[in-house]
């Protein structure tokens, strides 16, 4: 399928950021942390979870940001969960959505209104180990090298055009959770980066192909 042109926005003010979550929201607190410092040039608006009290949401709490719940057991289905995700999204207007832990499938028909302005983390080089498990995965195939990738969101599961990934070599002695250990703290690193990107509006999506600066990236993205 070929994606419509998406151009970023203009230059002049701070990116507005809604940040999607499900759990524990170190990335979000990655990000928090970079936009403080000043390192990222971001507003981040607003932080939604799918799950009612998750640390994520406190970690919101304690930033001074605006944060929601929208549980999805309370809702009929996918689609109109979706919808009231949309709506509550749209309240705040962001020129970027940042799925940071959200565990939730999307409908085709929300992430068709964000073509080039949602991105994902996922824990694997993708397109290696879509889905859950990523870690146990790469090791159970004896995988020498895995990581984490960032990749505009699109109605396949894991499956957008990537952005950036950062690789981590597997250890001997690896097993899931020291692996997922230290892809996490590559994921710290490589998001706020990524979005930085956006913030700068050094990136963005053209015909399905992602141009940082005036440059076309490979299929893996923009590798660390
Ligand atoms: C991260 O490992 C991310 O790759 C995956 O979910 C995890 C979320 O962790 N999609 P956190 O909530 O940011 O701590």
């Amino acid at each position: 399928m070929s994606l419509p042109e998406v151009e970023p926005p203009l230059p002049s003010t701070a990116i507005r950021i809604v940040i999607l979550i499900s759990g524990s929201g170190s990335n979000l607190q990655a990000l928090i942390d970079a936009q403080t410092k000043g390192q990222i040039n971001t507003d981040i608006v607003a932080v939604i979870s799918n799950r009612p009290d998750v640390k994520g949401l406190q970690r919101a709490t304690d930033a001074g940001i605006e944060n929601h719940c929208l549980n999805h057991k309370h809702y009929a289905d996918r689609r109109s969960f979706d919808q009231a995700l949309h709506l509550k999204i749209q309240q705040y207007q962001p020129d970027l959505v940042v799925l940071a832990g959200f565990m939730r499938i999307l409908t085709p028909e929300l992430t068709r209104q964000y073509v080039g302005k949602m991105i994902n983390i996922h824990p694997s080089l993708l397109p290696k180990y879509q889905g859950l498990n990523t870690h146990q995965r790469a090791i159970d195939d004896s995988q020498v090298q895995h990581g984490c990738s960032i990749h505009f969101v699109t109605e396949e599961l894991d499956g957008g055009p990537v952005i950036a990934q950062s690789l981590v070599p597997v250890l001997k002695d690896d097993d899931a959770q020291s692996l997922a250990q230290r892809v996490q703290q590559q994921e710290h690193f490589l998001y706020p980066q990524c979005v930085q990107w956006f913030g700068e509006r050094r990136i963005s999506l053209k015909t399905g192909k992602i141009y940082l600066d005036e440059e076309i990236l490979p299929k893996s993205g923009r590798q660390f």
